[in-house]
């Protein structure tokens, strides 16, 4: 099979295979683990409470790593921003070069806690063992209805019951929420495993990679999938869109997206509570095939750096799909620019980082925010499960970075892994005024240090 068509294929036969693929691991810790991060709750509608400099601390979007403990658990995975102070702690205490009897030089196990304590809170973790707990508890069935508004007696422990009601009361705040998602499969094979982790098994909609939603009914939580496929401007008559009849973002928006705007109009009755963007994949492989055919050439060419024109054709289309999500949904409504994930192939990645730097232009004219997803976890081949795709592995990085930027958009307010604030109850009516909080911050950057040190 030619290279090129891996993006493609990989696509068509997966929802089969994946659903399949993931076993739900209950290793999830006791709620004990977080209630030392969660620090008060306070009913209040505005969360001006906060001082902005240090209320507003985008997790995601400082510098850090990803971690991936060595646990059967999927969900463990976590993003580590690093901050001030990490550079105090004596490196003696996990380094010794002279130490060259010894089997290890330095220890390779677990990370310190103090570090671990400052990573953004695992929403999905705790979601996955609400989940368990409402299971076995017969409060839901098996396609997540409830069953019983109380738990009846006998299923749990006493102490499980103890930890379902703190759960229950710690996610409330993700019912009735909408996410969308205009973007490449990247999202959506994410989406499903975040679905299936739930028990619930996504709705594919009509025709080629067009949406693509699941509903977790208990929570009413709906994740909306609405592919597109590059910013081209009209069907090409070159080979490479075979299957695929409707290609613009225009006829898909008129042909597959509008018939689903009913499932993502959120509490305020009129937009999402999220919207992520995207688009990348696709435009690198419109581009290279474009530019294969122009030149009568035999194969595409990913590893060309784009030109001009597919830069402008890029950013001016990208600028116009944000515009018709704009006219949509309102011009406050929460919406962030998802950086592109590279291929696995690091000849193709020239092209995808022109494609991201200029998104990440586009994204400031726009005053939309930065989701770093494809920084974040750039060069980790082994979460691939294809050339293009990233696997379950990834699942807890992408699902606690946008249920951060929901529970943000609800009047949550987390501080270096502590919840400082919880959505206030009146939360539905708040959303952009939530978002807007920090928004500026967000989208230009923290103030420089007051007193570097370079002691
Ligand atoms: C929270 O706020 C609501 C609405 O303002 C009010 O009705 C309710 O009594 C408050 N609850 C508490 C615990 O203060
Ligand atoms: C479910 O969520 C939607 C969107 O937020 C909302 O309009 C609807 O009223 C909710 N349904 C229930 C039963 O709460």
């Amino acid at each position: 099979m030619p290279r090129r068509l891996v993006v493609f294929n990989a696509c068509t036969g997966f929802s089969v295979v994946l659903l399949s693929t993931i076993v739900v691991v209950s290793i999830f810790g006791p709620l004990r683990k977080y209630t030392h991060r969660y620090l008060s709750s306070h009913n209040s509608t505005a969360i001006d409470l906060f001082d902005k400099e240090r209320a507003c601390v985008n997790p995601y979007n400082e510098n850090g790593f990803a971690w991936f403990p060595e646990t059967d658990d999927t969900t463990d995975a976590t993003w580590v921003p690093l901050y001030e102070g990490v550079l105090d702690e004596d490196y003696t205490s996990t380094w010794s070069s002279e130490k060259i009897s010894a089997e290890h030089l330095y220890s390779d196990g677990a990370l310190p806690r103090q570090v671990l304590a400052l990573s953004p809170f695992n929403w999905v973790q705790a979601l996955a063992r609400l989940h368990r707990l409402l299971l076995k508890s017969w409060r839901i069935d098996e396609d997540g209805n409830w069953l019983a508004s109380e738990t009846p007696n006998g299923y749990l422990s006493r102490d499980e019951l103890r930890e379902m009601r703190e759960y229950e009361n710690l996610l409330s705040w993700i019912k009735n929420r909408r996410l969308l998602m205009v973007s490449d499969s990247v999202d959506r094979f994410q989406t499903a495993f975040f679905c299936d982790l739930l028990d619930q098994a996504p709705v594919i909609g009509q025709g080629q990679h067009s949406t693509y939603w699941c509903h977790i009914p208990y929570l009413n939580v709906t994740l909306m999938h609405w592919h597109i496929a590059s910013f081209v401007t009209s069907r090409p008559p070159w080979g490479w869109w075979r299957d695929m009849k409707v290609v613009t973002v225009e006829e898909r928006w008129t042909t597959f997206f509008e018939p689903t705007l009913d499932k993502v109009v959120g509490m305020n009755g009129r937009s999402p509570d999220l919207i992520m963007v995207q688009s990348g994949l696709w435009d690198q492989q419109m581009y290279g095939i474009a530019y294969m055919t122009d030149h009568g050439e035999k194969e595409p060419d990913f590893s060309r750096p784009l030109n001009w024109a597919e830069l402008r054709l890029y950013m001016q289309r990208e600028r116009s799909l944000v515009a018709r999500l704009r006219q949509q949904f309102g011009n406050d409504v929460p919406m962030v620019y998802r950086m592109s994930t590279l291929p696995r192939d690091q000849t193709w990645h020239s092209s995808l980082h022109d494609i991201n730097q200029a998104a990440r232009f586009v994204a400031r004219e726009t005053d939309m925010e930065i989701m770093d997803f494809g920084n974040m976890l750039h060069g980790h081949d082994h979460l691939y499960f294809d050339g293009a795709h990233l696997g379950p592995g990834a699942l807890s990085i992408w699902a606690n970075m946008w249920l951060w930027y929901l529970f943000r958009g609800q009047g949550g307010v987390e501080v270096k892994g502590k919840i400082m604030q919880m959505p206030p109850e009146d939360k539905p009516y708040y959303l952009s005024q939530n978002w807007n909080f920090c928004h500026e911050i967000f989208v230009n950057g923290r103030h420089k240090r007051e007193n570097p040190r370079a002691d």
